[in-house]
Parts: C-alpha cells; sequence; structure tokens
C-alpha cells in the first residue's frame, strides 16, 4: 500500500481543488477567454468538477468532464458539469474537442503501490510520476481536432524536462504558461501543440 495520500494529508474518495487545480484553472481560462470561436473543452480526470466548472464560467465555453472514478463523476454532476465516466479519452469520438484541460495523477510512486483506493489513484503516477500522463499524451491525438491544444498540470516532483521530452516524442512542442513555487515542488501548466 502506498502512503502518498498520507503524505499530502489527504483522505476521502474525491480530489478536492488545491493549489494545482486553482493554477490550471485559472491559466487555462485566461487563455481561452482571448479565443474568439467557441472551443470544445475537455477536462480529463475532472474530479470534483472545480476545473470544469471554473473554466465554464470565466471563459464562457462548453466543458464536458470525464474521469474513472464514478464518486468523482458523480460530485461533478452535481456540481452541474456534463460528465462521462470512462478510461482517460476512451469514451469519445475522433476530433471531438478543440481542447483538453489536465490535472493529471503526477506523482513518483512506490513500485509495490496499489491501486484499491480512489485518492490513490488521483495522486499516483506510479513510479516514473507520469505513467498517466504518457498514456495521455499519445491517447489525446486521437480526441483532439488536428490545430487542438492540451493544457496539462505537472509538477517538478514529476520532471518538467521529462514530460517535455515525452511530448516531443508524440511530434508536438510544448510550452511553460504559468508557474507557482512551493517549499517543495514548482506547480508548471503546459500548453502543448
Ligand atoms: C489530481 S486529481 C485532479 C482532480 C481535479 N481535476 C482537480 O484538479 O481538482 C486527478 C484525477 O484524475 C482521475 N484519474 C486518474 N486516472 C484516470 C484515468 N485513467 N482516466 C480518467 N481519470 C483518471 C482521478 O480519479 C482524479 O479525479
Amino acid at each position: 500500500m502506498t502512503d502518498l495520500k498520507e503524505r499530502r494529508g489527504l483522505d476521502g474518495k474525491v480530489y478536492q481543488p488545491a493549489e494545482d487545480s486553482y493554477l490550471l484553472a485559472k491559466s487555462v481560462s485566461a487563455e481561452l477567454q482571448n479565443r474568439d470561436d467557441n472551443p470544445r473543452v475537455l477536462d480529463v480526470g475532472t474530479g470534483s468538477g472545480f476545473i470544469a466548472e471554473y473554466i465554464k464560467k470565466h471563459a464562457e465555453v462548453p466543458v464536458i468532464g470525464t474521469d474513472i472514478n464514478p464518486h468523482a463523476c458523480q460530485e461533478a454532476q452535481n456540481r452541474g458539469i456534463e460528465v462521462i465516466r470512462g478510461n482517460l479519452v476512451e469514451p469519445f469520438h475522433r476530433d471531438a474537442f478543440d481542447v483538453i484541460v489536465c490535472n493529471p495523477p503526477y506523482l513518483p510512486d512506490s513500485p509495490e503501490g496499489t491501486f484499491d483506493d480512489w485518492m490513490e489513484v488521483a495522486l499516483s503516477g506510479q513510479t516514473s510520476g507520469k505513467d498517466v500522463i504518457d498514456q495521455l499524451l499519445e491517447a489525446s491525438q486521437r480526441v483532439l481536432k488536428s490545430d487542438g491544444l492540451l493544457y496539462l498540470l505537472i509538477s517538478t516532483l514529476t520532471g518538467i524536462d521529462e514530460v517535455i521530452d515525452s511530448v516531443e516524442r508524440t511530434g508536438r512542442s510544448a510550452a511553460v504558461i504559468a508557474e507557482d513555487n512551493y517549499p517543495f515542488e514548482t506547480l508548471v501548466v503546459l500548453k502543448i501543440i
């Protein structure tokens, strides 16, 4: 059993909005407010639905949420977000979205980590910290339009350069559009084109 949730002082079945959620929600809303089209947005790993709700309200664009955790789906739905339960982007058809946002599980975990706890699923990026991120980088290409954007929250604990290398291996590029410093990590928002 891993202790990521104990180390982060978290409990419950659904990840509640925290500094990472706020940074991603604010920076993506600011970007989308400058667009004059009406982009279709998918919030992958929507959790409580906070980011989806924030973007919908501040950027005034339609946002759908998805999560693998049924308790998260229920909570986001209670917030008024349209939610579909699934693994990453599997439920959606090709070219369905202009924008994907994701605050993924991004913490490196011990090899014996198990996934019998929804909070661990929310936090654990498995031993590399970027297992789910790498899956999303690959899978997002199918459901994003050819000029679509992926906004991804990561941490220095995940490894910024390592994630950018993974992005580049999918033929795309990444730019840092926001960051926030804390004593043990820096949170970063990547805009992936
Ligand atoms: C760090 S939490 C972020 C929650 C919320 N977006 C926020 O920022 O407050 C990561 C979320 O991703 C979800 N998740 C983890 N693996 C997933 C997968 N394979 N497919 C869909 N969602 C997943 C978790 O259930 C969790 O709700």
